[in-house]
């Protein structure tokens, strides 16, 4: 075991990378950050903005991070190193420990949300069986249900993990999120069918193209679709260095991004008509044109959609939150193996002790977010989504399109096979997605 290579672990199969890849992507982002986005940023506007960022920027971008991993078939630190190399080391080893802490960061608020899932479910649960007063206290927001919950989640990773990639995450992925999809379409159906659904679904489907090109629609799209397909920190870096070389890398980055762009479009179609729904029940909402309580909006809207339903509703509302929780375990997977990896590979230190370390240190800082909620929790997602991985993404592009080997290795690559495709793909990641992400940048800032 005293070289790193020999000791990799990997997936034993091409569909073992699509699994855990598509259980990286599929996660809170779709089900809780998606829709809230998009009602609270003109539904139909965002959705539009939303797939065109998601076809022309983050697709790229997804499949740049993927490709780095699988050349270079090493941790994201390493994987950077490699890409940038002897004369752009330090950039390449900086970007590294960036994107590190990003996948930190991502942690650091998303065990947090993962943890009110858990409550969720859990709530469904003890009411089902009769305690009322411990359901009410499980799906009402406090400090002390962060302090208990966002552990719990934690450890419950930590054990998966530590068994290692092909026992611990190929497994896990994708077992459960058929059943999810499922889930969400029936419940779509049933939504669609109550009073009040056309005006939501309006409001989802009809863009108001006077919206479309406000900078902070844009910009939240973006983060959105970044987020969503879990680039920018390395966890798909680190899932492409796990599947062997010489994969149709294009391929699978199109059907990932296929499907979770559908389950993304399917949570809003259950929520925008939801909350419609609920006003027309006679909830309030809105207050003065905004939506209340943002982040908390699926937790207000989802629950009186389960109770709709009668006693099923319980076992609905059971399920719905534990396939979240698991698809948010899933996520939080990925982000985990980008610190574990490079411990492991880089540091020398065993797997299991990484797994701890990396944990304890994501439990220090979820903590830090909980005790100064209000000022850290919503700052950290926008400093992630909107900042650190569109930057992270430029800096892939800048890498596979013009640093690697001192020039444009997708051109390389197509020249060598004769590929026209994917020749004209290296043209467009080279030129038209570095230029595109700039003027984004620009344009937000003024
Ligand atoms: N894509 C995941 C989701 O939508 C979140 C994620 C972001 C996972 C970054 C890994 C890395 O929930």
């Amino acid at each position: 075991m005293s070289s790193p290579t020999n000791s990799r672990d990997s997936f034993h199969s091409r569909i073992g990378f699509i699994l855990a890849a598509a259980g990286s992507a599929i996660g809170l982002g779709n089900i809780w950050g998606f829709p809230t986005q998009a009602a609270n940023n003109g539904g139909g506007a965002f959705l539009f903005v939303y797939l065109i960022v998601t076809v022309l920027l983050a697709v790229p971008a997804l499949y740049a991070e993927v490709y780095i991993g699988n050349q270079a078939q090493k941790n994201p630190v390493s994987a950077l190193i490699q890409a940038c190399g002897e004369r752009f080391k330090n950039t390449g080893r900086n970007a590294g420990i960036i994107g590190l802490v990003g996948a930190m960061m991502m942690l650091s608020f998303y065990t947090i949300v993962a943890g009110w899932m858990l409550a969720h479910a859990l709530s469904a649960l003890s009411e089902l069986f009769g305690f009322i007063d411990l359901a009410n206290w499980l799906s009402t927001s406090s400090t002390l249900r962060n302090i208990i919950f966002t552990p719990i989640f934690l450890l419950l990773g930590a054990f998966i993990i530590h068994r290692g990639v092909h026992a611990g995450i190929e497994r896990w992925s994708g077992r459960l999120m058929p059943i999810l999809l499922i889930m969400l379409i029936g419940l779509v159906i049933y939504i669609l069918q109550q009073d009040g659904a056309q005006e939501g679904v309006a409001l989802y489907l009809i863009p108001d193209f006077n919206q479309v090109l406000e900078p902070k629609l844009i910009i939240s799209a973006m983060g959105q679709a970044f987020f969503s397909l879990s680039i920018g920190v390395g966890g798909m870096m680190v899932y492409g260095s796990y599947m062997k070389k010489g994969q149709d890398i294009g391929k699978l980055v199109l059907s990932i991004a296929a499907l979770d762009t559908f389950i993304a479009f399917l949570a809003g179609l259950l929520i925008i008509p939801a909350l419609f729904v609920a006003q027309h029940a006679g909830q309030e909402v809105f207050r003065d044109g905004n939506l209340i309580g943002e982040g908390q909006l699926i937790f207000q809207i989802l629950p009186s959609l389960f109770a709709s339903m009668g006693s099923v509703g319980l076992i609905v509302s059971f399920s719905f939150f534990t396939l979240l929780s698991i698809a948010a375990l899933t996520s939080t997977i990925s982000s985990t193996e980008v610190p574990v990896s490079y411990l492991v590979e880089d540091k020398n230190i065993n797997r299991k002790r990484a797994t701890w370390l990396v944990s304890a240190a994501v439990f220090v800082a979820s903590m830090t977010l909980v005790a100064f909620f209000d000022v850290l929790f919503g700052l950290v997602i926008q400093l992630l989504t909107t900042i650190l991985q569109p930057l992270m993404s430029l800096f892939y592009f800048i890498v596979v399109g013009w640093v690697w080997q001192r020039g444009n290795q997708l051109t390389d690559l197509a020249q060598l096979q004769n590929n026209r495709k994917l020749k004209a793909f290296g043209f467009y990641l080279r030129y038209f997605c570095p230029i595109l992400l700039i003027i984004v940048f620009i344009n937000v800032a003024f």
